[in-house]
């Protein structure tokens, strides 16, 4: 099978690198890659917001089955295009997507189909949306309902906060994802992300993580992409997977279907769990970056059969099966990062990639043969171990051997799940 992997991050370095271990694959390409990817995979030279290239290149290729990593050309609807010309496509249809590309959209399923949520309204202008405020009170929580790279959502501890976010956002601070606000209740609890696949009928549960969204130790400083994960989240008992399962994921797989959405791909479930018990606070119609990463390393499944199943719609018939140890993750970014930061800074040396632990590329490039930091997340290195504090060892020797001057991490990825353990000891 011949295999087409879009995307350019660690995710996808991640996902090239189990992919490419299938006995059922032939050729993997990636488009646009990177130095990691490259290792895995044959980097083809098409621009993928080019939609037509893309198809050309697929029948020229004779390409099988093409894989998904980001949200951006599924919301772009190159997944649409690729199945109208008879390809077998891994990631949902732009009208699935909206799951991620619109907040509003996804509040409005969670009211019909009664998922678990924040009281949410949504606001097409800013008196009305202050007036809500006002009324609701802090904390409260106001979004960009569009695509804004992670930025567009506030955590208003105070009245004054979500009036300037909401300023923000009809402002134009997000472009047209701002046009409309949802403005939902604080909800308070413990983070956790939960990953399944569902080919449009069936749902099958991967596995969990916890990402580390702020920049700074202690969970301190602006939000970023993620800084690091790891993977199962302790808190996502058998119980609560259970009961994210029935109360959450299958409500969205029948409602997406019933409204002629049928979800087929990797739904990514943002969650709180909070003295109720799970509650939705967003979803990704993708792998989670970092996440993806830690469950790549756990699963210990051939992946490639289980994206095949989720594209045919023959998932009830695929099982996956995942390692007990746990794989923790710390990304190494660019200095200046999330704000501005140097390009094209030299990365010297990496650690040699071992079964427990491995570096996946984010945004690297090589110029004239050196590896050089292109982008804010840069390294991801991947441990696993019998406990997290055994990965977090693992993963934090290998970040000391890393030779590249321009680049920071966070000291304690894992704290969370660490205290628990040792409160158990
Ligand atoms: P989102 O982009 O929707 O995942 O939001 C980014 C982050 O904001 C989440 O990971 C949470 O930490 C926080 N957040 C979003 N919605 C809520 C909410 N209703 N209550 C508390 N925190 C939230
Ligand atoms: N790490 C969070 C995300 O991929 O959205």
């Amino acid at each position: 099978m011949k295999v087409l992997l879009i995307g350019s991050g660690g995710r996808e370095h991640a996902l090239a690198w189990k992919i490419a271990q299938s006995p059922l694959l032939t050729t993997l390409y990636a488009a646009p890659g990177n130095p990691g990817v490259a290792n895995c995979a044959e980097i083809a030279g098409i621009n993928v917001d080019d939609h037509e290239d893309v198809l050309q290149f697929c029948r020229k290729a004779a390409i099988d089955f093409v894989v998904f990593g980001p949200e951006a050309p599924l919301v772009a609807g190159l997944s649409d295009k690729l199945r109208a010309n008879g390809f077998l496509v891994f990631g949902p249809s732009a009208a699935a997507a909206q799951l991620e590309g619109s907040k509003g959209f996804t509040k409005d399923l969670c009211a019909r189909y009664d998922i678990p949520t924040g009281a949410y309204q949504r606001f097409n202008n800013a008196p009305k949306a202050r007036a809500y405020v006002r009324q609701q009170g802090a904390p409260i929580v106001v979004k960009a309902d569009g695509l804004a790279a992670g930025k567009g959502v506030t955590v208003a501890m105070t009245i004054d906060e979500a009036l300037a976010a909401i300023d923000d956002c009809f402002e134009g601070a997000f472009g047209t994802a701002g046009a409309e606000v949802v403005i939902e209740a604080f909800l308070d609890g413990e983070e956790a992300s939960f990953f399944v696949l569902s080919d449009g009928r069936n749902a099958l549960a991967l596995a969990s993580a916890q990402d580390h969204k702020r920049v700074g130790d202690g969970d301190t400083g602006p939000n970023t992409g993620g800084m690091g994960a790891y993977s199962p989240a302790p808190l996502m008992t058998g119980e609560m997977i259970a009961r994210t399962m029935r109360e959450i994921i299958e409500p969205t797989i029948l409602g997406m279907a019933d409204m002629g959405h049928p979800f087929s791909g990797v739904l990514f479930a943002g969650l709180m769990i909070t003295a109720k018990g799970p509650e939705l606070i967003e979803y990704n119609v993708r792998f989670g970056d970092p996440e993806c990463q830690v469950l790549m390393m756990r699963l210990t499944s051939d992946l490639l059969p289980l994206l095949i199943a989720t594209a045919r719609g023959t998932l009830d018939t695929e099982k996956a099966e995942w390692s007990d140890d746990t794989a923790l993750t710390v990304v190494m970014a660019s200095n200046g990062y999330p704000g501005s930061y140097q390009k094209g800074t030299v990365i010297r040396s990496l650690p040699a990639d071992r079964d427990d632990c491995r570096t996946f590329h984010a945004g690297t490039a090589l110029s004239g043969g050196q590896l050089v930091a292109t982008g804010g997340r840069v390294l991801n290195i991947t441990a696993t171990g019998k406990t997290v504090s055994e990965a977090q060892v693992k993963a934090y020797e290998a970040v000391a051997q890393v030779e590249w001057e321009n680049g920071f991490f966070r000291h304690d990825i894992g704290w969370r799940a660490i205290e628990r353990e040792k409160s158990v000891d």
